[in-house]
């Protein structure tokens, strides 16, 4: 008999074929002499309804008979029968249940998760029953998907994944956000003659940090073999609580040489486009859930990203657009200001219409390591803004000149003694060459709709919460 997975069913088995299912329950629903039991195993959006009639036999799993109780939401079942037809509409085939097996009950005045809807705030408190949800199945299925074909689009460009590190000693971003990381005893740590903590003693000998992120470790491969990229969790201890920041989150940080920042654009342009065509090709059952659930009209939105070009505007040509926008916005756009959220969506959503490069900002509000523009005001940054969002890619240019690179360091007042490493990739043989950052979480909350970041991760950090 077929164990099979309940994806695979429609295309491995035909009507009067035995198979074996295993699952969850998700409904139970009798009538006089038959009762439906709709089971999901996780591997796609829709249950399989299991039919149970008088000569089905519902077994517990140490054989007591009590079973025909204990058959409810959220009991883990296997169940054997014969496929047929669905007379009921709804879905093609259904199995017809020789029998079924309670593997685990989930009492039903404890179970968290019954028939009706929950609001996502509920689900946050359950985050390790929510994958048992239709919605977090999706994403869940979807964040894995979008997560494969990151790997695909680069290894098609010859790009070597590199394992950066997690633990490092500098604040490579330079905002100061960092975790710390000690084996020092927080009551009482070693000081030294001025009463400073004394981090000479500590596990690395000097201060150490969760990394916000892996570009400068991965500038040495792309100042090596070319095209590298790294992918994993970066951290960072902003205090801020909203819909689009989390403390623990994935980025994709691909680096190339010989590439300035129009390369830069175009692979990330084309990267976002590839990813997005693919998981609505591959992904399609989910993603009509998004659209029908989530944001309606979600998947043409998305086919309209892949067709069209996206724009490029200068950060000075973006100030110029908000500030002869005819209304009033909470932040006065002026040159030298970042973009706030209101500003990023004013030009995404109703300037321009659709995903824009932002390119050259000011210095001051960017990392020491981007490219500096002859003006001596700006910098070879470029952010990609979507509608919706706002920010899901920053990257730039880098520095590719050892004088000014160091005199920018200082300028910043920064420790160039610990960054000599990095110094060292313009020291010898050095080149041009530009990378970028995507956060995962909000290329993901893009393609699905989904409104708040901890919705879209499996364990949400965010400040105060680090349960699970
Ligand atoms: O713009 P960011 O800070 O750029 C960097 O870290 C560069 N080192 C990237 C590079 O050039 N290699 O972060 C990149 C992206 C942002 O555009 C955003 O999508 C995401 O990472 N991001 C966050 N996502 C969730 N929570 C946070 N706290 C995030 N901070 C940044
Ligand atoms: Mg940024």
């Amino acid at each position: 008999m077929k164990e099979l997975r309940i994806r695979n069913i429609a295309g491995e088995a035909a009507v009067g074929e035995e198979i074996e299912v295993k699952g969850w329950v998700r409904t139970r629903r009798a009538t006089k002499h038959v009762s439906f039991v709709e089971v999901n195993d996780g591997s796609r959006l829709s249950s399989l309804q299991v039919v149970l009639d008088e000569n089905t036999e519902i077994r517990n799993a140490d054989g007591s008979d009590d079973a025909d109780s204990l058959l409810q939401t959220g009991a883990s079942v296997r169940a054997r029968g014969v496929l047929q037809e669905s007379p009921g509409g709804k879905q093609a085939i259904e199995l017809l249940a020789r029998s079924i097996r309670v593997v685990g009950p989930a009492p039903a005045d404890s179970y968290p998760l019954q028939k009706k809807r929950h609001s996502f705030e509920f689900l946050r408190d359950i985050a390790h029953l929510r994958p048992r949800t239709n919605t977090f199945g999706a994403v869940t299925r979807l964040r894995n998907a979008i997560s494969s074909e990151i790997h695909t689009f680069f290894q098609q460009r010859d790009f070597c994944w590199i394992h950066t590190p997690i633990i490092t000693g500098i604040d490579a971003e330079g905002a100061g956000n960092l975790f710390r990381v000690t084996t020092l005893d927080p009551e009482n740590p070693p000081r030294s003659e001025d009463g400073a903590v004394d981090y000479g003693e500590d596990f690395f000998e000097r201060p150490a940090y969760l990394a916000v992120t892996g570009q400068l470790n991965v500038e040495a491969f792309a100042c090596s073999i070319e095209r590298a990229y790294t992918f994993g969790p970066t951290f960072r201890a902003e205090n801020s609580n909203t819909t689009r920041h989390l403390a623990e989150f994935w980025m994709v940080e691909p680096e190339v040489a010989f590439c300035d920042l129009e390369c830069n654009a175009d692979l990330a342009e084309e990267f976002l486009k590839q990813v997005i065509g693919r998981v609505l090709d591959s992904r399609v059952e989910d993603m009509e859930f998004f659209d029908l659930r989530i944001q309606k009209g979600l998947i043409e939105t998305l086919r309209e990203v892949v067709e069209k070009p996206f724009e490029r505007i200068t950060y000075g040509r973006a100030i110029e657009l908000l500030q002869s926008a005819g209304r009033s916005f909470e932040y006065t756009p002026e040159f030298g200001s970042d973009l706030q959220s209101e500003h990023e969506r004013y030009l995404t959503e109703e300037a321009i219409g659709r995903p824009v490069v932002v390119t050259d900002y000011p210095k001051e509000i960017k990392a020491f390591y981007m490219k500096q523009n002859d003006d001596g005001r700006t910098v070879r940054a470029m952010d990609v803004l979507v509608p919706g969002l706002g920010e899901v890619i920053g990257g730039s240019e880098r520095e590719d000149d050892l004088e000014r690179l160091e005199r920018r360091m200082r300028e910043l007042g920064m420790d160039v003694e610990s960054y000599r490493w990095y110094l060292d990739l313009r020291r010898f043989g050095s080149v041009p060459h530009s990378g970028f950052g995507l956060g995962l979480e909000r290329f993901i909350m893009y393609a699905s709709g989904m409104q708040n970041i901890r919705d879209v991760i499996a364990f949400p950090r965010t400040p105060g919460n680090v349960k699970f």
